[in-house]
């Protein structure tokens, strides 16, 4: 499988004229590799892609087990006595336009290798991971489903006088005891702070009736990343809060509908558009527009290709698997300005806080197929 991922990268290099690649990004790393172990914050390991060669560069401290994971590379160990400067060097012959991951490398390395290489080109290798394989689905699915459970088991922890960092910590204890770990750390928004769409989770205890509890989490399975939002509402939710529930609830569908329905009909469906219909639903119903994107896509990391956003180019394909995820955040405003949204705004006010619904799904030939499976009714603890 790695291999055969290499080989496409290679064919892609020759599409795009270039002589060999140097792949810097971790995930992409573990991409072609399945080796997952180097660090996201330092620069432990790199792939150089030719024409006719392929190394992982790496030092001493995982060369071992790289040797026994990655051998389908030539491991070029980087130390003291060798440098991935000298590599470079011992192929500047035969590379003359490089490829590179623009969106990855930072200044110092670039200007290093423009010392070496008279043409280097940003190479997307990003996109390649879209679309994914059976196998892939099949782990987001595992990821997801383990997701589901902690989500049952953190309700019942959900009580007057529990942090949002203890509620933090239960679902963290809960995946690790099944074997995975937390895809990101876990966001737990209580009341008001629900209006903050990523609220740093923080030492908030539940304390009152009909409080938001925002829950955004996701499981990591063998590298790939599950995510997903539910919010429950401490004691029974206000006519106001159950609007806005609703609403979020409805505009998730819109997107659903939207896919499905281009799907049917055999058309393009744009990644741009998913996400306008969600959000013009929502500002239809006079709440303030969504502060995100509606989704983005999840696999090795928890965002990546496509991205459902209003910017967006992508049309979304077979085999992609993606988050769905609108919200409605009603601040604290403070005193009143006198600006138009403001005024808008101002309509929701004493009910400061927010609702996000988040549900990953992959697309089939026929149907948008739902990976999560949490209930999405109203649950008031
Ligand atoms: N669930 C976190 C995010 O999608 O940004
Ligand atoms: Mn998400």
């Amino acid at each position: 499988m790695f291999t055969s991922r290499i080989n496409i990268i290679r064919a892609y290099l020759n599409k795009q004229k270039l002589d060999a690649v140097l792949i810097s990004s971790v995930f992409n790393i573990t991409y072609l590799t399945g080796f997952s172990n180097f660090s996201k914050e330092e620069r432990e390991a790199y792939l150089l892609i030719g024409k006719d060669f392929q190394y992982i560069i790496t030092d001493a401290r995982y060369s071992e087990a790289v040797k026994s994971e990655v051998p389908h590379l030539i491991l070029f160990e980087r130390g003291y006595k060798q440098s991935t400067e000298d590599l470079l060097k011992k192929h500047k012959k035969e590379i003359k336009n490089l490829g590179i991951e623009e969106d990855d490398l930072t200044v110092a390395e670039h200007k290093l290798l423009k010392k070496h290489f008279k043409t280097i080109k940003h190479l997307d290798i990003k996109t390649h991971r879209a679309i994914k394989t059976l196998e892939e689905i099949d782990k987001i699915k595992k990821a997801a489903k383990l997701g589901d459970k902690a989500f049952e088991y953190i309700l019942e922890k959900i009580k007057p006088g529990v942090s949002e960092k203890e509620i933090a910590f239960e679902l963290e204890s809960f995946v690790k005891k099944y074997g995975a770990d937390l895809s990101f750390p876990s966001i737990v928004a209580f009341g008001k702070n629900s209006a903050v769409p990523h609220h740093q989770t923080g030492n908030t205890k539940l304390t009152g009736k009909g409080e938001f509890v925002l829950l955004d989490f996701g499981v990591k399975y063998k590298n790939y990343c599950s995510d997903m939002t539910r919010t429950v509402f401490l004691g029974k939710p206000s006519e106001k809060q159950q609007k806005i529930y609703q609403a979020v609830l409805a505009a998730q569908q819109k997107a659903i509908d939207f896919i499905n329905k281009k799907l049917k009909a055999g058309k393009e469906i744009k990644a741009g558009e998913a996400d306008k219909a969600a959000r013009d639903y929502i500002v239809s119903k006079g709440y303030p527009g969504i502060p995100h994107s509606l989704g983005h896509g999840i696999g090795l990391e928890v965002h990546e290709h496509p991205f459902l956003s209003s910017k967006s180019k992508e049309v979304l394909k077979e085999g992609m698997v993606f988050s769905i995820e609108p919200g409605i955040y009603i601040p604290d405003f403070g005193p009143p300005r006198p600006s138009l949204a403001r005024l808008r705004e101002a309509r929701f006010a004493g009910e400061a806080g927010g609702v996000r619904i988040e549900d990953l799904f992959v697309l089939e030939k026929d149907k948008l197929s739902n990976i999560t499976h949490s209930p999405k009714q109203i649950i008031s603890i």
